[in-house]
């Protein structure tokens, strides 16, 4: 397994198992840089959404690194107000001129907006039978907001983008997804930067002689997940690629399970104000 590796989703498609984030990552510029710099390290999976104001220099960076569009896995998601405007179809296909492309390979609900759920799940099917999108799915749902899709709809979300690290361990989620073979995707898997200077990480890092971010992304592959992290710096990019020549122990999974201190960054699914 490398980093272009890839992992079926429920619905044989296949998606590579690291990916680049894209949030925050700068501007229109800076991204265009960022994600050129990924797809020459040989990153094929980029990660960004409409909310992020980024994806026009996305598809130019797609467009001029001369990457064949089907050797690459481009994810995007719809936002909250589009969703609460019924506008749902329409900013689908806005990220679709933004980024440049025909189609995307996975189109997310960004965040549940409670009322809209099943109606925005109704696009999301529309415009995956359509084939625009390869993949749907959706992001930050919790269990019983995943149960109100599964009522409404036969078509079951291929993956769930959370966030998740060792301060946020997402253990309950994540055993419910595997159960329902939806694909869990963390993110901010550095807890926003803040991990990488955590003592315990560091010392357990060093045992492999690798960083407190390499242990985190394979402490993430080896419970299956996807991982998406992100980072506009050439080096730290690769850095993040490498981590298929080692295991962390079963001791050491258990000891960073063990940090979970329910702690979020980002908002809460049932609180968020956006
Ligand atoms: P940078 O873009 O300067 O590399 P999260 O994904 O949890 O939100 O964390 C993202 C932050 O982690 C970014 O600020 C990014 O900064 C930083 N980052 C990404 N990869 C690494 C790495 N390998 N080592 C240190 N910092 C990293």
């Amino acid at each position: 397994m490398n980093f272009t590796s890839t992992k079926k989703l429920n619905n044989g498609v296949e998606i590579p198992v690291l990916g680049l984030g894209t949030y925050q990552i700068g501007d229109e510029t800076a991204t265009y840089n960022a994600v050129l710099n990924a797809l020459d390290l040989g990153y094929r999976h980029i990660d960004t959404a409409a909310a992020y104001h980024n994806e026009t220099g996305i598809g130019k960076a797609i467009k001029d690194s001369g990457i064949k569009r089907g050797d690459l896995f481009i994810t995007t998601k719809l936002w909250n107000e589009d969703q609460r405007q019924g506008n749902q179809y329409a900013a689908f296909e806005e990220s679709l001129e933004r980024l440049g492309v025909d189609y995307v390979d996975m189109y997310l609900i960004h965040w549940p907006v409670r009322e809209k759920i099943v109606e925005s799940w109704k696009i999301m099917e529309r415009i995956y039978k359509e084939g625009r999108s390869r993949v749907v799915g959706v992001c930050n749902f919790l269990i019983y907001h995943l149960e109100e899709i599964f009522a409404a709809s036969d078509l079951l979300p291929a993956v769930n983008q959370v966030e998740c690290h060792p301060w946020l361990t997402q253990a309950e989620l994540a055993d419910y997804c595997a159960g329902k073979n939806i694909q869990f995707e963390p993110w901010s898997p550095f807890g926003v930067g803040a991990l990488l200077g955590d003592e315990k990480l560091t010392s357990l890092a060093s045992k492999y002689d690798k960083t407190p971010a390499q242990l985190i992304l394979k402490w993430g592959l080896q419970r299956g997940f996807i991982n998406i992290p992100k980072s506009a710096n050439r080096d730290r990019m690769l850095q993040n690629t490498q981590i298929f020549d080692f295991t962390v122990t079963d001791e050491d999974m258990a000891a960073i399970f063990g940090m979970n201190a329910g702690k979020r960054f980002g908002a809460h699914p049932d609180t968020f104000t956006f």
